[in-house]
């Protein structure tokens, strides 16, 4: 007997994702449909990436519209759609100049140069994160991750760095000064379980921003293009980030990171100082362009927020009604979590069975990052399994 795709994955791949065990055909809007025929209501949305949902009119059309002219010129060349997403990105977000790259992780390399650059001569040398963060897997962004287990066996890290406790004011003012480059954070993290920045954390912040005039990373990577009903995450408070990081929404599934700066770091980079071969992909930026109309033009930003505000409100009845399992619901718009006080895991494979995807982060935090275009209707028939599921733990 021939060997299972799972076999073959098994066998070919080195061990670093457990796969689901499904095998998907098509996607529709906010369903995967698989090739047994099972249809999947997707609350995990490709891990953030696909906020209008699956096969959107506009995305395709975009792709299809730009493969046919030219898939790939190289950065030698000026390109309209990746100009013109450019433009997009900087009239949305009042930043001052912008780079793309092709994922996160290389976005948050981007960033720690232009730091480090801004700081070469300041003697400014420290960058500092949070506990408990998330910037991605590559050394330099490795470096700010604040997750053991994503770490371990890869020191020696880069030097000067150090860890903030999350939420922590006290341990902020001690740990900044005159030699601190920069901080890095998520305002609200992703893998690290949905948990939000205090307003107070974020108004500290920025007061010893303005003392120390060391730059502020904001990692807008999962919670950006418009996820939490806002641009960005860090628009819930009163801040200005020097540097900020984008990606997974952004290039409407293809991929695409960007770096925004703003007039302090403007003039860091100059020519031949930084680059990349793909990023900025014209392919990436049309669909990228057909993104930014539905969220900014279109309002499916707002949209993303009104959505989550119900879902969250379902979420917190199911804390009322479940106080022994539920310990808290965390998050803005399309980027929530329900903390459990048990393993969330079994609750995942069972609402797969039932033809729903979510996902567990930090061992027990169920994490919902749906399509910005899903209905009350769904969020309720999540809600209505979810009830179902707990009472039979309870
Ligand atoms: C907050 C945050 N930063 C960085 C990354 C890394 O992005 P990528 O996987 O595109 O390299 C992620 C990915 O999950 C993320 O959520």
């Amino acid at each position: 007997m021939s060997e299972s795709i799972f076999e073959k994955e098994s066998k070919y791949f080195f061990h670093t994702f457990h796969r689901l065990p499904l095998e998907i055909d098509r996607g529709e809007g906010v369903y995967l449909y698989a090739k047994d025929g099972k249809r999947y209501l997707d609350f995990f949305g490709g891990l953030a990436v696909n906020a209008l949902g699956y096969n959107h009119p506009r995305i395709t059309a975009a792709i299809e519209k730009q493969i046919h002219r030219y898939i790939h010129l190289s950065n030698y060349y000026v390109q309209d759609k990746t100009v013109e997403l450019a433009e997009r990105i900087i009239i949305a977000s009042g930043y001052k100049r912008i780079f793309f790259s092709n994922s996160g992780t290389e976005a948050v390399e981007g960033a720690i140069k232009i730091a480090r650059k801004w700081g070469n001569g300041l003697e400014k040398i420290r960058l500092l994160n949070l506990t408990n963060s998330f910037h991605g897997r590559t050394m330099g962004a490795l470096s700010l991750t604040e997750r053991p287990a994503y770490r371990e066996g890869y020191e020696p890290f880069l030097p000067n760095t150090d860890s903030i406790e999350f939420n922590n004011v006290e341990d902020l003012r001690a740990k900044v000064n005159e030699q601190t480059l920069g901080i890095i954070l998520e305002f609200i993290q992703g893998e690290g379980g949905i948990n939000v920045v205090s307003k107070e954390f974020a108004q500290e912040l920025k007061s010893l921003q303005e003392k120390f005039g060391f730059l502020v990373i904001a990692d807008e990577i999962q919670a950006g293009v418009g996820r939490t009903g806002k641009f960005f995450g860090f628009n819930h408070y009163d801040i200005h980030p020097d540097i900020v990081v984008i990606a997974k929404a952004i290039g409407g599934g293809l991929p695409l990171g960007v770096i925004l700066g703003n007039d302090k770091v403007a003039e860091v980079l100059t020519y031949g100082t930084h680059g990349t071969t793909f990023g900025g992909n014209p392919v990436a930026c049309a669909a990228g362009c057909a993104v930014m109309e539905e969220i900014v033009d279109k309002g499916l930003m707002k949209q993303a927020g009104i959505i989550g505000e119900y879902l969250k409100s379902k979420a917190i009845e199911l804390q009322k009604q479940f106080p022994a399992i539920v310990k808290e619901v965390r998050g803005y718009g399309c980027m929530l979590g329900i903390d459990l006080n048990r393993g969330g895991q079994p609750v995942v494979d069972e609402l797969l069975n039932r033809g729903i995807l979510i996902n567990c982060t930090n061992t027990t935090v169920l994490r919902l990052l749906p399509p910005y275009i899903i209905t009350p209707e769904q969020c309720d028939q999540l809600m209505f399994e979810l009830h179902s599921i707990l009472k039979l733990l309870n």
